[in-house]
């Protein structure tokens, strides 16, 4: 089986337990998003700045990797167009019931994003992809894909994690911390059958990635990047967060 294959299993898995990242806005929020009450996030606990998105309304906006009905609803209150794409059924499931229960139109496609993207080339104003290619090995072509499907002038809202993170053991006290691997963190590679096999029921297949790939990957794609925050997310949560920030989020418009 495919490691992407692999994670779609897992994420299908977590949308049936509810994990944080699969749980939609509530019918409170959306309306709150119609009154102009509203903020998204790329990563944990920072919401992404109004002045990233510009007027959403009447814009194609693309969600990708994107489902689980937090940020497309939110999108669909503002008018926008909106197309959620993501490889987990379970996720634009999600998505479909909360665009049902609140009456608006969404498209949903379900595409591994390590392939081609199933869209024509200049197709949208907006990309969000919020933290989510710690899921795939390699970046370069989604970044050119992103350029492809990106109008001129379009923009890529992009939350992604610090490699860091990474270089630890998983601890619940911050005495315990230790470091465990070298980067880059890629266990196809680094790790036997049976350590594998215990990683992927835990948290699927992920990889660091490095900051070349996350930033000068944007670059070389033609991106010209335009600002960049830092998330120390909820330190009693995410225990790293003590000693640095565990996530990033850049925006970065086409030429
Ligand atoms: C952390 S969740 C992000 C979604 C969520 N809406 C949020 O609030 O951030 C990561 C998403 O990436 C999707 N994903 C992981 N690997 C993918 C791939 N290769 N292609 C498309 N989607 C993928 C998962 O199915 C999951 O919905």
């Amino acid at each position: 089986m495919s490691y992407t294959k692999i994670n779609e299993q897992l994420w299908d898995r977590w949308s049936q337990e509810g994990d944080q990242w699969t749980r939609p806005i509530s019918s409170e929020e959306f309306q709150q998003a119609q009154q102009g009450n509203w903020h998204v996030l790329l990563t944990p606990t920072i919401p992404v700045p109004k002045e990233w998105f510009g007027s959403l309304h009447g814009k194609r906006v693309l969600g990708l990797a994107s489902g689980g009905g937090q940020q497309g609803p939110i999108f669909c209150a503002l008018g926008a167009d909106v197309t959620i794409m993501d490889q987990s059924a379970a996720q634009l499931a999600t998505e479909k019931a909360v665009a049902e229960r609140e009456g608006y139109d969404i498209e949903l496609v379900k595409a591994d994003m390590t392939q081609r993207f199933p869209f024509d080339n200049d197709s949208f104003d907006l990309i969000f992809h919020p933290v989510s290619n710690t899921y795939v090995e390699e970046l370069a072509s989604i970044w050119e894909e992103c350029y492809r499907v990106l109008r001129q002038g379009g923009r890529l809202l992009t939350g992604f994690t610090n490699p860091e993170i990474y270089m630890f053991n998983e601890v619940e006290k911050l005495e315990d911390i230790r470091l465990v691997h070298p980067l880059p963190y890629n266990p196809l590679k680094d790790f036997t059958d049976a350590e594998r096999e215990a990683i992927i029921k835990e948290e699927g297949l992920q990889f660091s990635h490095t900051m070349e790939t996350q930033i000068r990957g944007q670059l070389q794609a033609g991106f010209l990047l335009k600002d960049f925050y830092e998330d120390y997310a909820n330190a009693d949560e995410y225990i790293l967060s003590h000693y640095f920030p565990q996530f990033y989020a850049s925006l970065a418009v086409k030429l």
